[in-house]
């Protein structure tokens, strides 16, 4: 480099720490400016209403989940706005999706509760994206409340995080006792989603209770969630001589396994957990789904008269059945307020107590009460797939 190109590249360099600092400055003046207008007028929109974050798999590979269960939340939020709100203001929901990725759920949170200021959080239906947001939720006191991620761990990460459903150490045991009793089944193959906090420890639990039970683990396989093609794992399960095969998972590879497993002239039965829960499941599986079984946390066939009011107010506005998201998402968003309410404040510590608290709220998914670790307990719903429907077909309880 010559004498002339060094001063032109420290003239450059020059120029381009000046320009950052003015764009710093700028960029300073204008927070410092909005920030005055904020404390110094509130907008009305600011104090009328309480902002609520919901963060969702609205697209991607569990797309189904989050849309059920926004669609039940924003249902249950528009039902108390018409009742006249919570603590005489109204609810707004804020939501964002996580696009089914690891790692967006984060930073959707993060700005949810930095920029728009949320006071309480709903979310997520599956299990690993909540264990990836309930610790930034912990750490800024929002009480989050997750409507139907099963991992024990979610809740353990702090005293703000709570759940209202069941737990995978007991949908491991009622999945493993339906092996042993309905399926009639000794040897079962288990096929896991080493990528989801969920499907590894469901596929622990089951283990567990099956071997307690005197059952044997035919063969244990995994897989990524992604995959496509699952023929060296089915192949092995098939040479092990299963009886039948388990997949912990969540319903795109679980539609593929069955029908790959059907190609491979796999016959006994497959069943899994409430990851199976979507109408994509019986599109993507096609015939090779009849007849398998999963768990999930209610059915639209319930003829009580809470569950037949909510399966006619969503079909009407969303023109399908709700599934147990929906439900969910549904009884997380009543919950929430019934906190609220009772806590008089939306003050984070506050609702947190008042949630801790929470003895007898009746819902769409039955009654919730939570216990010292911030979960519920509710019955498991066993659902099969009969000439390409979901049939109900019994309620286990804890
Ligand atoms: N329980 C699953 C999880 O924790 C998510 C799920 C909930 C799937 C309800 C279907 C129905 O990841």
């Amino acid at each position: 480099m010559n004498n002339h190109q060094q001063n032109q590249n420290r003239l450059m360099k020059d120029w381009r720490k000046r320009w950052h600092s003015a764009a710093r400055l700028t960029l300073g003046l204008a927070l410092i400016l909005t920030g005055c207008n904020k404390s110094s007028e509130p907008s009305a929109s600011a104090i009328d209403v309480i902002k609520v974050g919901e963060y969702a798999s609205l697209t991607g590979t569990e797309a189904t989940f989050g849309q059920s269960s926004h669609n039940g939340t924003q249902l249950a939020v528009d039902e108390l706005n018409a009742a006249g709100g919570v603590l005489g203001k109204q609810l707004k929901l804020i939501t964002e999706d996580d696009q089914s990725k690891a790692g967006e759920s984060a930073i959707i949170v993060r700005k949810l509760i930095s920029r728009d200021k949320v006071v309480a959080m709903l979310g997520e239906v599956a299990s690993g994206r909540s264990l990836e947001a309930a610790p930034i939720c912990q750490q800024n006191k929002i009480p989050m409340i997750s409507p139907s991620s099963t991992n024990p761990d979610v809740t353990k990460v702090g005293d703000y995080i709570f759940r209202i459903c069941f737990l995978d150490s007991f949908q491991g045991a009622v999945l493993a006792r339906f092996a042993k009793d309905v399926l009639k089944a000794k040897r079962v193959a288990i096929l896991t989603d080493v990528r989801q906090a969920y499907s590894v420890g469901l596929a622990q639990f089951f283990k567990e209770r099956l071997i307690a039970d005197g059952g044997t683990i035919a063969a244990e396989q995994n897989y990524s969630g992604g995959d496509k093609d699952f023929n060296a794992q089915l192949t092995a399960i098939k040479a092990a001589n299963a009886e039948a095969i388990f997949v912990p998972g969540y319903y795109t590879e679980a539609g593929l396994v069955a029908r790959q497993a059907r190609q491979l002239g796999i016959t006994v039965p497959l069943f899994g957990g409430d990851g199976w829960e979507s109408p994509k499941l019986i599109e993507i599986g096609g015939p090779a789904v009849e007849g398998t079984y999963y768990s999930t946390h209610y059915s639209p066939e319930d003829q009580s008269s809470v569950v037949q009011n909510f399966v006619k107010k969503y079909r009407e506005r969303y023109k399908e059945i709700p599934d147990a998201m929906a439900a969910l998402g549904y009884d997380s968003a009543m919950v929430l307020a019934d906190a609220m309410k009772r806590a008089g404040t939306t003050d984070g510590p506050k609702v947190r107590d008042a949630l801790a608290a929470t003895k007898d709220f009746s819902g769409v998914t039955g009654r919730t009460k939570m216990d010292a670790n911030r979960d519920a307990s509710k019955p498991a719903v066993f659902v099969t797939i009969k000439g390409g429907a979901f049939k109900y077909v019994e309620t286990i309880s804890q």
